[in-house]
């Protein structure tokens, strides 16, 4: 038996690596090595409740902040699971020799968003290419016993879903432009949807949306796709935007905006409890509200001239070093003007509780996946959410995966075709003018209209994949007449207790699933 992994990020390599300590054999798939996967640029955390800052933190504080975070929209039971395994998971880390800093009572926690205890394990703003480091080491001890094959440099061109059942995937070598097909079942780790928000995210463009696309038109469900995370500090810099790490509000960063000429450090009048640290929706819908009023300039700055040495020495020193680089600014000496930016989708392929998607043999795990994170994520349960799913999503796949019945790899694949820039860039420029903190239904119907203007200029079948997914996150948008979490309408800005639900997408057809079928 060997299982077909799509992505070799945090979550495709915990598939991997788990799968490989029960002894099943795997195929890596990826765009690029591991080395170079969207992961490797997670900056501030893990959350764990470790409770080693002497503060009586418990499992359940992490579970409840977890399911306030997600506004209702969260499974408990999957919350559970993720936080339960949480400790064991950084200790894992720990043990594979990713330098988190100790103190007396083991590893040191920091404050983040949306959490009331310090519960955020870290290596400096690094934790993510911390993490990745020593999960490609422990990988890499499978690969040289013929455990894990990796296929770098490939992209998913075709899954092979017939009445409902993944057979297996035909990926194309982009060296030689050769194609291979892989029977059996598949694992999507292929993260978030960057591709539908070309250049205006904090991830890499290598996450192209292309493999959540297919999922779409293959009839497998999508879920939550109009929960969009702005972080509220973030630089535009050219292609992309930059984070300026939560981490920098956990050592002691404030969010400021001038009134009247004098700063107004507007999170702590507003959020006494949890201030520059409330939950990424909250603090982001409120930079847009402060920079609309009239007596406020523009620009909310990040004034982090508070902190002191010892932090910037040894938690935030490569903060520092990327804030000079891009913007010659010293953030020790000078706030630094920042503004939200698209960070994180809680929406993606609709797994259940182990990982399944709606379609038999294909599981998904990590920011692709929707599970955990409701309708809002809080900051350091991602790289959390990608290890644990992809262990999870493996010891399904592992346990379902039919010995004797594995479906065979079938014959002849769609020929390969990708998404041009400049398509790209015309469906990103709708999504990204329509889809903003704040949206409403003048705004998401023209978005649809100017979508469907694209369609004559479809050039091939990844370019019409694209344009459905961008209808189809509109369209979930238009359903979800609500506010909640990061999806904000101003024309129905109040939260509906009968909304509730998870918003499902298949197809072109949206409609509302329980939270308690989930
Ligand atoms: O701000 C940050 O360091 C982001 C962390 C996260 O999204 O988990």
């Amino acid at each position: 038996m060997s299982i077909t992994i799509i992505g070799a990020g945090l979550a495709g390599l915990s598939a991997a690596h788990t799968l490989a300590q029960n002894g099943i054999a795997c195929t890596l798939v990826s765009a690029q090595a591991s080395e170079r996967a969207q992961s490797v640029m997670a900056e501030g955390g893990i959350n764990a409740c470790l409770d080693t800052m002497g503060e009586n933190d418990s499992i359940d504080n992490h579970i409840e902040d977890t399911l306030r975070g997600g506004v209702g929209l969260a499974d408990r039971r999957s919350v559970r699971g993720l936080c339960e395994s949480a400790p064991a998971i950084v200790r894992e880390f720990h043990a594979l020799g990713v330098p988190f800093p100790t103190n007396e009572n083991g590893i040191v926690q920091r404050h983040f968003g949306g959490q009331k205890k310090k519960r955020t394990a870290f290596v400096k703003s690094s934790t993510g290419k911390m993490l990745m480091t020593a999960l490609i080491d422990a990988v890499r001890r499978f690969e040289a016993e013929g455990l894990v094959r990796r296929y770098p440099h490939h992209m998913l061109q075709q899954l092979h879903i017939r009445e409902n059942r993944c057979q297996g995937a035909t990926v194309f070598d982009t060296y030689t432009g050769e194609s291979l097909t892989l029977g059996g079942s598949v694992i999507l780790a292929s993260g978030g949807m960057n591709g539908l928000f070309w250049g205006l995210t904090t991830g890499t463009t290598q996450n192209t949306a292309d493999v959540t696309a297919m999922c779409l038109e293959s009839g497998v469900e999508l879920a939550n796709l109009e929960f969009i995370q702005y972080h509220p500090t973030t630089i535009a810099i050219p292609g992309k935007r930059l984070l300026i790490s939560e981490a920098a509000r956990g050592e002691g960063g404030r969010l400021f905006v001038r009134k009247n000429g004098k700063p107004w450090y507007f999170m702590e009048e507003k959020y006494p409890e949890l201030k520059n640290l409330m939950p990424r929706d909250v603090v982001s819908a409120e930079m847009v509200e402060v920079t609309a009023m009239p007596e406020c300039e523009a620009q909310v700055y990040l004034d982090m001239t508070g902190i002191d040495k010892t932090a910037w020495k040894s938690r935030l020193s490569d903060l520092r070093e990327q804030v000079l680089h891009y913007l010659a600014l010293d953030p020790v000496k000078t706030p630094v003007p920042v503004s939200p930016g698209i960070h994180y989708f809680m929406g993606g392929i609709w797994v259940d509780a182990q990982h399944r998607t709606s379609a038999e043999n294909l599981y998904a795990a990590g920011e692709c996946a929707c599970r955990y994170h409701g309708a809002n994520r809080l900051g350091g349960n991602s790289l959390l959410g990608a290890v644990y799913g992809g262990k999870i999503a493996a010891m399904t796949a592992l346990k379902e995966a039919d010995l004797k019945n594995l479906p065979a790899a079938p014959k002849g694949a769609q020929p390969y075709s990708e998404v041009s820039p400049a398509f790209r860039a015309a469906v990103s420029r709708i999504l990204g003018d329509r889809l903003k903190i704040l949206r409403c239904e003048n705004d998401l119907r023209q978005a649809l209209t100017e979508l469907a203007s694209l369609e004559s200029k479809a050039a091939n079948p990844a370019e019409t994949r694209l344009l459905s997914l961008a209808k189809a996150t509109i369209s979930c948008a238009l359903f979800r007449k609500e506010s909640r979490g990061a999806h904000r309408r101003t024309d129905y800005p109040a939260t509906d207790s009968a909304c509730r639900k998870q918003t499902v997408v298949q197809r072109t057809n949206v409609f509302f699933r329980e939270i308690d079928e989930l």
